[in-house]
């Protein structure tokens, strides 16, 4: 089975060499807990160093306070080129107006698949899932969901959907978005002393993979993302 890296190290080994190609994974966790970092380091990592095409489409953040951000630790997207597109509001709305009374979703929809027919990206990144339903107006959204989650398996890409939690509570599948994934891997803040956080992953499912279920520490460096055995007292 082909895998898909994420490129911290030591999860690689963890999840039996990464995340297998064209999966739907779950990236959840609370604001500040790396997720649209993690997800940009899958990306970026597997266009600069296994020749894939990649997309990142970012509904919450500009392109720019991304692009300055991801630089900011050590991901220049001059380095990997058109082979890495980044999407957000403003550029999906400008092709909007070409595409008159359609639904947000629809707009959505056709704009994804005019960038697949392009560039032939195979892992996307959505950031963030909560945001796409509220742009969407989701009515029913179990069912929209699902029908979502449809849509992007026929795409047969690697996707990776940010799922955004809020402050202090660990919850996140609401409209289904747990189940109908393939994998869940959780980012977390964990007090570790009265004034110490530190950052966690934990990997919470992943099908077609025999992994740890463990937290492991998530630490940033010079040599990027690194997940350790949480040494417990
Ligand atoms: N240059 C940097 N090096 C290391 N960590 C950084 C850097 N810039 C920002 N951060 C950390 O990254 C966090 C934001 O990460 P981000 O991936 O945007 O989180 P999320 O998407 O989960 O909200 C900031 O709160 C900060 O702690
Ligand atoms: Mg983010």
């Amino acid at each position: 089975m082909k895998r898909v890296k994420t490129y911290i190290h030591g999860l690689d080994d963890i999840l039996q060499g990464g995340i297998p190609q064209g999966h739907i994974v779950l990236l959840a966790g609370e604001p500040g807990t790396y997720k649209s970092s993690v997800a940009f380091n899958i990306i970026y990592n597997n266009v600069k160093n296994d020749k894939h095409v990649a997309c990142y489409i970012t509904l919450e953040q500009g392109r720019e306070s991304l692009i300055q951000q991801m630089s900011q630790m050590g991901m220049d997207i001059g380095t990997v080129g058109s082979n890495l597109s980044i999407v957000d509001l403003a550029l999906i709305r400008k092709n909007l107006e070409k595409l008159g009374q359609q639904s947000w979703m629809q707009i959505f929809k056709t704009y994804a698949c005019n960038l697949k027919d392009n560039i032939d990206y195979s892992i996307l990144v959505i950031d963030s899932l909560p945001v796409l339903t509220i742009l969407a107006e989701f009515q029913n959204p179990r069912v929209e969901l699902f029908h979502f989650f449809e849509w992007l398996r026929e795409m047969n890409i690697t996707c990776i959907i940010i799922s955004e939690m809020k402050m202090g509570r660990e919850e996140y599948g609401n409209m289904g978005e747990d189940f109908l994934s393939d994998g869940i891997v959780l980012l977390k803040m964990e007090k570790v002393s009265d004034v110490n956080m530190q950052r966690r992953i934990r990997i919470v499912k992943m099908r077609a993979t025999e992994h740890s279920s463990d937290f492991f520490t998530l630490l940033f460096g010079k040599a990027g993302f690194t997940a350790t055995r949480v040494i417990s007292e």
